[in-house]
Formats: structure tokens, C-alpha cells, sequence
């Protein structure tokens, strides 16, 4: 066998690249056989929104790297930050023991983050997030004096990641349902239906949503600890959006119940729906807020759960009283990952402030509503921010497509022979491409997707 040395891996013939990947790599959230059976693709180098695989070939990043990049790949600033501190230190323990770039990344986002969240948590992605707001959420109503305050509330279609108390607060069956047995209690209330493109909302109701929530409060709320939420846009059940100021009415419920809120900003956060955070547009101001994915920009693996003073407060005693918090990984508040999230979210104030983003949303709406709205193999359609998803369907009068066809699928390899690199959700495409696409960028992505709709359905109905 082949002596593998990481300085001639990136010479190696693509053949063999395959031979290894398929042999020895177990991709995530991939059914291996398919995956073996398709061209495979090595990414070998990436500049603004573009990234070339190892022949050269040259594909839009339209998924971001799966949702985290903000600011393009090899951005020059970000760049620059982290090679002044791995010449530093790359590494040291967050355990008992501090560095300034921690330090000043949990002051940077206590200041950018809504009402009395001052206190941050780190971790190394967006499920540890969540089970840490989870667990400390347990932890404080114990501390509190009631215990019983134990259940969590999620909301219908929720995704927050797939570690235990993640997948039992979400509701991705076709993820998790599996897992059942080994998961805690929950419950679950309806989500609220909203369709909007570029703004303009051409359907909406959450009153279902808001009374089963009611209901649910008034019975079981002297035993729920907490309510946990995608706020905006439910990114991984397909870009569900939630209407204007279903937020802050959930937010009420949780305050009259005394229920804590957690929102999982993971996807939304950091600039995704527009506004540096979700919760900022309905000035509304959870219990916990969990940041990941675009908390680097797509550089590195870095998470935050932000909470307020008043439960920091509650874990204080002495060693002996048992109240601290034993939750903590081994690269919580990794400097470099701090260096470049401190970097990344300057950059990202200076996008907002300057109106660039702003502007990059409308003309991502505008194309994209005018690429598939009223197309014929294009049901529903839903953007916010830069975040859009279509929904697929056979021309009228057929059969819908069985789920073995991998009609999502077939679409995403038609894109990535034109150029384009995208994730389906089953038959729908999710789109959401760096936040610092350019208007040229965004006609490549809308034209060339359209393009290889049409591919995939020609091949179809052959
Ligand atoms: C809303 C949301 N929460 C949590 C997660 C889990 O994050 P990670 O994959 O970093 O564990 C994701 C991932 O897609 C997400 O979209």
C-alpha cells in the first residue's frame, strides 16, 4: 500500500483520491452506496465564492460550504488574522484558564447580542450549542428549587443538530425517528406557515401554531424548563419561514409561562436572514441564544451559547455546593477559531452597515423569484435573507416522483456539471450561496440552475 504523506496528497492522481475516498471515508449525512456510484469530487482550493476541485474544474459554492461561509473562501483580512496568531499559538485550554482573543470574543458578542445575554459559552458546533443550552436550562430550574421544570418544547419540522438532547428537542423524523427509544420526553407544537419571497408574503397563519403553544403552556408549563426554536427561517426542514411577529408572540408565551426561551440561530445567525441576528428584527430577547456555522465565516469549527447574567448568577457556590457546570470540550474557545470569528463579525458589521447586504438580498430575491416562480416543475417557492429553497415537482398531469428516484439529487449533479455546487432536501433544492455573492454570481447560479432543472427533467421523462 501507498505511503500517504500530506504534502503529495494534493498531487495525487485523481483515480487514486477516488480509490481512497470510497475505501476508507464514511461521508455524513450521505447513503454510501449512492455516493459510490456517483463522480466523486476533491475539493482542492477555494477564492471568493468559487472553489476548484483537484482537475481544475472551477463550481459557485451555492451552499456556502454547507451554510457557514459569509465573507468568500481565502478572504485576505481573515487570512491575514490567522496567520498572526498560529505564528502565536494555535491551541490551549479554555479549562481554568483564558487568552485574549477568548476574552475578547465573548465581550465582542455580548455587546452585538440582544438584551442582558452577557455571558458566552463555547464550544466546537451548533448541536454542543444546543446541549448546552439544554442542559444548563435543566440545570437551572434544579438550582432553582424546581426540578420538576423538566420537559422541553420544540416546535414541528425543528432541526437543532443530531447529539442526544438535540435530536430530542428537534423533530426530523426522517433524520432521527430511529433513535426514538433513546430519546428523553418532548413535546412539540405546530409550525406557523409563511410564504414570502423577496419580501412580499403571499401566504401566511400562525394563530394554529400560536393557540396549540397556548394550550400546551397552560397544561404542562409548571413542568417545562424550556422552548427551543429555529427563530425566522427552519433552515434544514426545507427554508420553512415563520410570518413577522410570530417570534415575539412566542417570546410572550414563555415569559407568561415562565418557560425559557433557547434560539438556535446556528443557520440564521451572524448575518444569514440580513440583520447580524434573526432575533434582532423583532427585538426579541431569548434566555439562550445559540451561535455556529457562520460564526467563523466557514473557516473553522466554533460555536457560542449565549445567556444572561441571572443564570450565570444562579451556579455560583462553592466548589463543594455542586452548582458549576460540567460541560466543556476540548477545544472550547480554540484561539484561532476565536481570531477569526472576532474578524469575521467586524467584517460582517461593516456588510450591514454598509447596505451592501442589504442590496445583495433584494437582488437574490428579485432573480430568484423571476428564475421559478410559476416554473413548471417548481412548486413552492421560499426565500428570506440569503437563504432560498425550491420545491420540485413533475410536470402536471404525472405521477409524483417515488422518493428512489433522487429527483433533488439528480438536479444537484446536472448543477455541478455547470458549474454550480448545491445540496438537495429530498426533491427540493436548498440555495444559499456566501453572503458576499456578487450580482454577476447570483445570474451564474439562477441561470445555470435553471438550466440543469431542465437537464434532469428531460433525462426523467426519457
Ligand atoms: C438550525 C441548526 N441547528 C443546529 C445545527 C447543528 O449544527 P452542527 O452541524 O454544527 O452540529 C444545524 C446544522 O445544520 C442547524 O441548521
Amino acid at each position: 500500500m501507498a505511503i500517504v504523506q500530506t504534502d503529495t496528497a494534493s498531487e495525487t492522481s485523481k483515480s487514486t483520491l477516488d480509490q481512497w475516498d470510497i475505501s476508507h471515508s464514511w461521508h455524513p449525512f450521505t447513503q454510501m452506496q449512492e455516493y459510490a456510484s456517483l463522480p466523486q469530487l476533491h475539493v482542492d482550493r477555494g477564492e471568493g465564492c468559487w472553489i476548484w476541485d483537484t482537475e481544475g474544474n472551477r463550481y459557485l459554492d451555492a451552499n456556502a460550504s454547507i451554510w457557514t461561509n459569509a465573507h468568500g473562501h481565502n478572504d485576505p483580512e481573515i487570512n491575514a488574522a490567522l496567520k498572526a496568531q498560529i505564528d502565536k499559538i494555535a491551541h490551549s485550554t479554555y479549562l481554568g484558564l483564558s487568552h485574549p482573543l477568548g476574552a475578547a470574543l465573548g465581550k465582542k458578542l455580548a455587546d452585538i447580542s440582544p438584551g442582558a445575554l452577557s455571558r458566552a459559552i463555547f464550544s466546537d458546533n451548533g448541536s454542543n450549542a444546543v446541549e448546552i443550552a439544554l442542559k444548563l436550562s435543566f440545570q437551572y430550574w434544579q438550582l432553582q428549587g424546581t426540578p420538576e421544570k423538566r420537559l422541553v418544547v420544540g416546535m414541528q419540522n425543528g432541526y437543532h443538530g443530531d447529539t442526544f438532547g438535540a435530536m430530542a428537542a428537534g423533530d426530523s423524523q426522517g433524520f432521527h425517528g430511529r433513535f426514538d427509544p433513546w430519546l428523553f420526553e418532548s413535546r412539540a407544537f405546530s409550525s406557523p406557515i409563511c410564504e414570502e419571497v423577496n419580501g412580499q408574503v403571499f401566504f401566511q397563519d400562525s394563530e394554529k401554531s400560536l393557540s396549540e403553544l397556548e394550550i400546551l403552556l397552560e397544561t404542562e408549563g409548571a413542568s417545562i424548563a424550556a422552548l427551543i426554536l429555529e427563530p425566522s427561517i427552519q433552515g434544514p426542514a426545507g427554508m420553512r419561514l415563520q410570518p413577522q411577529g410570530f417570534l415575539k408572540a412566542v417570546e410572550a408565551l414563555c415569559r407568561r409561562f415562565e418557560v425559557h426561551l433557547i434560539l438556535d440561530e446556528v443557520f440564521v445567525g451572524c448575518g444569514r436572514t440580513g440583520s447580524l441576528l434573526a432575533c434582532d428584527v423583532e427585538s426579541v430577547e431569548p434566555d439562550f441564544l445559540c451561535l455556529a456555522k457562520g460564526l467563523t465565516a466557514g473557516y473553522l469549527p466554533l460555536a457560542a451559547t449565549l445567556t444572561s447574567e441571572s443564570v450565570y448568577e444562579a451556579f455560583l457556590g462553592s466548589f463543594e455546593s455542586g452548582r458549576g457546570f460540567f460541560h466543556g470540550h476540548t477545544f472550547t474557545g480554540n484561539p484561532l477559531a476565536a481570531c477569526v470569528a472576532l474578524k469575521s463579525i467586524e467584517k460582517l458589521e461593516r456588510l450591514i452597515d454598509s447596505k451592501r447586504l442589504e442590496s445583495t438580498v433584494a437582488y437574490f430575491g428579485e432573480r430568484f423569484d423571476a428564475a421559478f416562480r410559476g416554473h413548471p416543475n417548481v412548486g413552492e417557492i421560499r426565500q428570506r435573507g440569503m437563504a432560498a429553497a425550491i420545491d420540485l415537482c413533475p410536470d402536471s398531469g404525472r405521477d409524483p416522483w417515488p422518493i428512489d428516484e433522487r429527483v433533488g439529487m439528480k438536479v444537484c449533479i446536472e448543477a455541478r456539471k455547470r458549474g454550480l455546487l448545491l445540496r438537495p432536501l429530498l426533491d427540493s433544492i436548498l440555495i444559499v450561496p456566501p453572503l458576499v455573492i456578487s450580482a454577476e454570481e447570483i445570474d451564474f447560479l439562477f441561470e445555470n440552475l435553471k438550466t440543469a432543472l431542465s437537464a434532469a427533467m428531460k433525462k426523467l421523462s426519457n
